[in-house]
């Protein structure tokens, strides 16, 4: 039996829990935040398809329409509660200095004193759900395995479409195995009597990682990635400590496959900031001129990567499931994932239709007459029009497994990983930085991706637009001091080439260069395949391009053109180089290196010294 249990009983865990650590801890948080029953998730599809039935009946999610979207589910969150929160994210390491001036600090004694009082009975009449999860192919030698304790069935069934979850990652765990603890409340006790809201949160938040003893514990949202603490958490914040101390990398990167037609395939991983298109380049259907192309997906969000024993860099998804962004998400922009989407999904934060399917800015030219916006209101054009009112929310998302993908990589689950030939890192900026740009060498590489910039997107709370600095893409997921992070990069490239191994090239990209009235030049989505193709020909030495103060960009006939029009006056455009802005460009990253001066690589300083003395001669 799965066990729903009484907390006075939890060492009564189901037969297949052979873990007594897990038992134990298990017994501990229920003391502490007092739920009303212990429910340990087998990750069977009854057990989704129940959870789901009562959130249906609760109010929390609401069953669409069975013929346009089978076995789906909308969810509305509260107002307030709709976006990864950056400034309540901690990092509690020893020291402040561990933590660096990029993350919030607390000391861990101090964080732990905080938290204790607003967990203790924090569960008080809600289910606590035992969610054992693996974040990486079962068995794998990259993957690692987490256990959450959430007050929030939402969750529990997210994390079912989001990770390896449930009995098979307990036999995984075995007796010894260990496994990365993570607590989760929404913070809202329920008294006795007292009738549920559809999506209970706590106005005062904390998404808190203690590093030295690799556990999580988040406090008072329901939402993303505050609440599934598989994805941002552990697969980032806590990995990238796990993958300093034993010699790999945990990315905010997609992984994806390319095969040419003559069957040749390689591996490419890429960072891009937050809702900047990775979903959409994961899983690229190669333009008109392309014919015989295949781009397969192996993630779409996060990859760990280690070295194999050859010593070439291996990658594996640590998810198993996608939580992208929906606004902008089309039969154009992103056909396969529109597919994806057809059946088994939860939507969350999207508009309702009248004839109970779904909808959302960009998914149509025309919005319907009229809807049930993310707010739960009445909407029409009319209104959107009047009010500036969006009909889902520009952070709303979907939930689905991977396996939904229609161009899912057929090494997806391999536990051994798939080789890396490519690092593409892209930051969306509308002026300075080119199209393309190959590193020369992989410090070179290294410095493009530590001072990459980019404008802020709705999926962290905050103003949107706004250049910051986001190395590696990961400012909001290092897990500990940037500057040590990128001497974490800089050794591991050394150490893969001592070996003799192939170390994979590295490319800044930016697909969203603008005119002077703001529309993108670039045409993106299945055009970057030209990009994607010339950075596979620069690893295969078999195309040219152009040196410039900071690295290689290619000429207009470096890249294929067949079945394009985007004309050589456009492409100078997007690839041209303008020192005056680079000029300043190079005083943002010395602000950067000042801010990150403690345990600064020098290698990177001397990288910006050389670009400063090229742009002056
Ligand atoms: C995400 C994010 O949800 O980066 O992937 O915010
Ligand atoms: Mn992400």
């Amino acid at each position: 039996m799965n066990a729903v249990v009484s907390p006075a009983a939890q060492d009564s865990a189901p037969a297949w829990i052979k873990n007594q650590k897990l038992i134990n801890w298990v017994a501990e948080i229920a003391a502490l935040t007092k739920p009303a029953r212990i429910y340990w998730c087998a990750g069977s599809e009854a057990e989704y398809d129940r959870l789901c039935a009562e959130m249906v009946a609760s109010g929390t999610l609401r069953r669409l329409d069975a013929q346009k979207r089978p076995n789906s589910y909308l969810a509305l969150s509260d107002p307030s509660d709709v976006a990864r929160v950056e400034d309540r994210t901690f990092i509690c390491s020893e020291t402040a200095e561990q933590a660096g001036p990029t993350n919030n600090w607390m000391a861990p004694e101090e964080m732990r004193g905080t938290l204790k009082p607003l967990f203790e009975g924090a569960m008080r009449g809600r289910t606590l759900y035992v969610v054992p999860f693996s974040m990486g192919p079962l068995g794998s030698p990259i993957a690692h395995i987490g256990v959450e304790l959430s007050d929030s069935p939402y969750v529990a069934i997210n994390m079912r479409l989001m990770t390896r979850m449930g009995r098979a990652v307990c036999e995984v765990l075995g007796s010894n195995g260990t496994f990365v603890p993570c607590v989760h409340t929404v913070g809202k006790p329920l008294l006795a009597g007292e009738k549920d809201v559809a999506w209970p949160c706590n106005a005062l938040k904390y998404i808190v990682h203690f590093p030295e003893t690799r556990e999580i514990w988040s406090f008072g949202s329901g939402y993303g990635g505050n609440a599934l603490l598989g994805k941002k958490c552990f697969a980032l914040r806590i990995a990238s400590n796990m993958g300093r101390d034993e010699g790999w990398l945990a990315e905010h990167m997609l992984i994806l496959g390319v095969e040419s037609p003559g069957g040749q395939k390689h591996y490419v991983a890429a960072a891009f900031p937050s809702a900047c298109g990775k979903t959409n380049f994961a899983m690229l259907i190669p333009p008109k001129g392309f014919e015989g192309w295949k781009v397969t997906t192996i993630g779409d969000d996060i990859a760990w990567i280690k070295p194999g024993a050859d010593g070439r860099l291996r990658a594996i998804n640590p998810e198993a499931g996608y939580f992208g962004v929906a606004p902008g998400t089309n039969e154009q922009t992103n056909f396969n994932c529109m597919a994806s989407l057809n059946a088994n999904t939860i939507f969350t934060n999207v508009a309702l239709t009248d004839d109970g399917d779904v909808w959302w800015e960009g998914k149509t030219k025309e919005p319907p007459a009229h809807l049930i916006d993310w707010q739960g209101q009445d909407w029409t054009p009319e209104i959107g029009r009047t009010t500036g009112r969006k009909a889902a929310h520009p952070n709303a998302r979907f939930t689905v497994a991977a396996t939904q993908n229609p161009v899912l990589d057929p090494n997806w689950d391999d536990p051994a990983g798939v080789p890396i030939s490519a690092f593409i890192f892209g930051g969306r900026r509308s002026t300075t930085v080119p199209l393309v740009t190959e590193a020369r060498s992989w410090t070179e590489g290294v410095y493009m991706a530590a001072t990459m910039g980019s404008e802020t997107t709705a999926a962290a709370a905050g103003k949107e637009g706004v250049v910051r600095r986001d190395p590696f893409a990961m400012l909001p997921f290092c897990g500990y001091n940037m500057a040590d992070y990128f001497g974490h990069w800089l050794a591991l490239g050394k150490r893969v080439e001592q070996s003799g191994a192939h170390l994979p090239g590295i490319f800044c990209v930016n697909w969203f260069r603008a005119d002077e009235n703001g529309k993108f030049v670039w045409p993106g989505f299945g055009e970057n395949m030209r990009v994607l193709k010339w950075v596979l020909d620069r690893i295969g030495k078999k195309t040219g391009g152009e040196e410039n103060l900071f690295g290689v960009t290619p000429r207009y006939e470096d890249l294929s053109w067949e079945g394009s029009n985007f004309d050589q006056q456009a492409f100078e455009r997007i690839t041209s180089i303008d020192d005056a802005a680079w000029a300043k460009e190079l005083e943002l990253h010395s602000e950067l290196f000042t801010k990150l001066a403690y345990h600064l690589p020098s290698e990177l300083e001397a990288v910006r010294e050389g670009l400063k003395a090229r742009l002056a001669a």
